[in-house]
């Protein structure tokens, strides 16, 4: 498989038309229909309509409410976004639920038995029905799940180091929680595009290995994703994050 490491590489690969996510197989039950009906395996006119049912949802939401909430939440930062996001959006579900459907979302994890369950229980809370509404609200909360609590993890032992933004920004460039994406060509080939390799740029962030909450541009991370899809959830992902160091000190 190619690899790409550099940022220009990187957020060339992100904004180019010609690379789309590889597509996962068609399905009708479990982790295996999830991918087949959210907008991040999709591509085209499919993945803009799944996007605009995560958009909207999202939209809706504001970030000092989550920020808030997220405070009081700081003793459980590996399941306080899904909480906060669930309670947010209106969905009754247990969290262990969505961090067991969440374990094989992302491909190369082979769904197992279990996996497929967790998504049929997420499914049962979302209302017990097999579409793309469903998929959309579903992926909203199991996006969130282990990428957010990843954050938090990465950023908890710098909260003192400053304001939670600039902790945050810095823990995104420094230690990012979702480290590869994968695009196929139109010829089939797989291509790695090294997120946490294009954060230590030297050519764009000097002194790359250091964790410094200082830094002038740690900003310009590619942690969210950039170009033609990057993350919507992404300063929701920041507000709950903050709210969590927030309440932990
Ligand atoms: C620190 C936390 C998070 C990180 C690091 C992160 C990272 C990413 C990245 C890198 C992508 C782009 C994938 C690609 O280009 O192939 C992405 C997509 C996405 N993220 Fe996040 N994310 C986070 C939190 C969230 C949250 C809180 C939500 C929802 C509330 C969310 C929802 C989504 C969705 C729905 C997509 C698919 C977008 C599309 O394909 O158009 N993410 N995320």
């Amino acid at each position: 498989m190619l690899v790409l490491a550099t940022y220009d590489q990187v957020s060339a690969a992100l904004a180019d038309r010609d690379l789309i996510v590889p597509p996962t197989p068609a399905a009708t039950t479990g982790v295996g229909w999830l991918r087949s009906a959210v907008p991040r395996f999709s591509s085209g006119a499919t993945h803009a309509r799944r996007r605009g049912l995560v958009e909207a949802p999202l939209r809706a939401l504001v970030p000092d409410t989550l920020r808030r909430r997220a405070r009081a939440l700081a003793d459980r930062p590996d399941t306080a976004a899904v909480e906060v996001l669930a309670e947010a959006l209106g969905v009754a579900v247990d969290p262990a639920v969505v961090v067991a459907a969440a374990r094989a979302y992302l491909p190369p994890v082979e769904p197992t038995p279990a996996d497929d369950a967790a998504v049929a229980s997420l499914v049962a809370a979302l209302g017990g029905t097999w579409d793309e509404a469903t998929a959309a609200r579903a992926c909203l909360l199991v996006q969130a799940c282990a990428s957010t609590a990843g954050l938090i993890r990465n950023a908890l032992p710098y909260k003192d180091s400053g304001v939670p933004e600039a902790v945050l920004a810095e823990t995104l460039r420094h230690s990012p929680p979702v480290r590869v994406l994968r695009r196929q060509a139109p010829d089939g080939t797989l291509t790695e595009l090294d997120l946490a390799a294009a954060n230590r740029d030297p050519a764009v962030f000097p002194d790359p290995d250091t964790f410094d909450v200082h830094r002038v541009g740690n900003h310009r991370h590619l942690s969210f994703g950039v170009g033609l899809r990057p993350c919507p959830g992404d300063n929701h992902a920041l507000a709950i994050a903050a709210g969590v160091l927030e309440g932990s000190s």
